[in-house]
């Protein structure tokens, strides 16, 4: 972590125009270093995020004795192993933020037979690993965790796993990959039944590899003992990246934004979903398959946006963009209810609580409850809100400026790089007002 605080300042007003495209997939860049350091042969990804969350499991599986060239604009090329080619790290692997590296590499390691400690930053540090630990040990791995069941998680080696049918208390995609990936290491079949749809990156990923992977109804299955082949990955732009675009260009007067090369999979579009719900402008232009996941151009114009009850089936498919829906809400029409969203309070931060916060103190009337929030749309002033280290807290804060009556000063915001290097950068060339200093 940087020792010195950063702050962003965003001024308020301004106009999005013009293109750009945001940087590549979070989820699928972490999976394709994880995939491709235990396949055979090379894996050549183009698009890579070169964002500290998935360049700590880069550095990870290197600690591990995978040979990575890159990241140089994006491209990275992964040595893979094979299944069993991992070495015994020297220290632990730290994983700063990125609770996805911890949650699936916590699952790929479980059956590696190595004695691997996994930490990570205070933030990540704090995050329940119970959902993965406790199915993992139902397979017979033996994973120790602090008597809270959070990180350290140290790994020790097991003779064996054997495969589980596990039903997820909680819609989690972090889960079922985790359990999908030691499911390669287990004897016999893993399922996992999920109880809403959650992103399939890992599935899909999987096949791409050549490992065959059932989908039945809400249940996904492989079995163990497979292998994985080396190959080509385009990552796409990062619709939860987007999505700071696809609010601020409906939110700010006489703009209109394309932004090229999202990613579309259907369990990652809710953000688009929701905010058409809201009234938003937004056209898919292109639509194309790259690398089996979908992918599209979109084209955002400025709209008025009406409050809704959001449904709670587009939660999960929405659920790292509520940051900025809440601020979508904010600018609306009338009042926005959410409902059933819980796991937004153990997610970098307290998403609920942390949001609910910063809008009262721009003077926007929003009010958390247990599961949820509710937003009544208004004028957003000027004034000072804590990001608590969360990236998409502090993009969201930056993109409420568009609206805003005065400046507001975003602080703790250093980690915006873990899911989007050059943010400033990227959302100055296309009209926000906003410069990152050292507080
Ligand atoms: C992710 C899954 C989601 C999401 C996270 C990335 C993934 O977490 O919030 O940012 O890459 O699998 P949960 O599985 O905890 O919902």
């Amino acid at each position: 972590m940087t020792p010195c605080k950063v702050q962003f300042v965003a001024r308020p007003g301004g106009r999005l125009r013009g293109s750009l495209r945001v940087p590549g997939d979070k989820s699928i860049s972490h999976r394709s270093v994880m995939l491709g350091s235990l396949a055979d042969g090379t894996t050549r990804i183009s698009g890579f995020l070169e964002g500290e969350d998935s360049l700590a499991t880069l550095r990870a599986f290197r600690a591990m004795g995978v040979e990575i060239d890159g990241p140089v604009e994006g491209r990275v090329s992964v040595h893979g192993v094979g299944m069993h080619g991992l070495k015994t790290p020297e220290g632990a692997l730290d994983l700063g933020n990125s609770g996805t590296s911890m949650r699936l590499m916590s699952g790929l390691m479980a059956g590696q037979g190595l004695d691997v400690t996994l930490v990570g930053d205070a933030s990540l540090s704090g995050r329940p690993m119970k959902r993965v630990t406790v199915p993992l040990a139902q397979m017979g791995a033996d994973i120790e965790t602090s008597p809270g069941g959070t990180a350290p998680l140290r790994i020790k080696p097991v003779e064996g796993l054997s495969g589980v049918d596990y039903e997820m208390p909680v819609a989690s995609a972090q889960v079922k990959s985790c359990l999908l990936l030691a499911g390669m290491y287990a004897d016999g079949e893993t399922c996992v039944a999920e109880p809403a749809p959650t992103r399939d990156h890992t599935e899909r990923m999987l096949q791409g590899f050549g490992y065959a992977v059932r989908r039945e109804d809400n249940r996904a299955c492989l079995s163990g003992g497979g292998r994985l082949t080396a190959c080509d990955i385009d990552v796409p732009a990062d619709i939860s990246s987007a999505a700071f675009f696809l609010v601020g260009a409906s939110i700010a007067e006489d703009s209109d934004l394309l932004l090229q090369h999202v990613g579309m999979n259907p369990t990652r579009d809710g953000v688009i979903k929701i905010l058409r719900l809201m009234g938003a402008d937004i056209e898919v232009k292109n639509r194309r398959e790259v690398g089996g996941e979908p992918v599209a151009d979109l084209r955002v114009r400025s709209a008025p946006l009406r409050g809704i009850r959001i449904p709670e089936d587009l939660v999960p498919l929405a659920i790292d963009e509520f940051p900025v829906l809440f601020v979508a809400a904010a600018c609306a029409e009338g009042e926005t209810v959410l409902t059933g969203a819980e796991e937004l309070r153990v997610k970098e931060s307290d998403r609920i609580q942390v949001m609910a916060d910063g809008l009262q103190a721009l003077g926007v009337d929003a009010r958390p409850t247990r599961d949820g929030i509710l937003v009544r749309g208004g004028n957003i002033a000027g004034g000072r809100v804590d990001s608590h280290g969360d990236h998409r807290i502090a993009m969201a804060f930056t993109i409420a400026a568009l609206r805003a009556g005065g400046a507001i000063t975003i602080d703790d915001c250093a980690n915006v790089n873990t899911s989007f290097p050059r943010f400033v950068q990227l959302a100055s060339g296309v009209g926000c007002r906003v410069e990152s200093r050292d507080a």
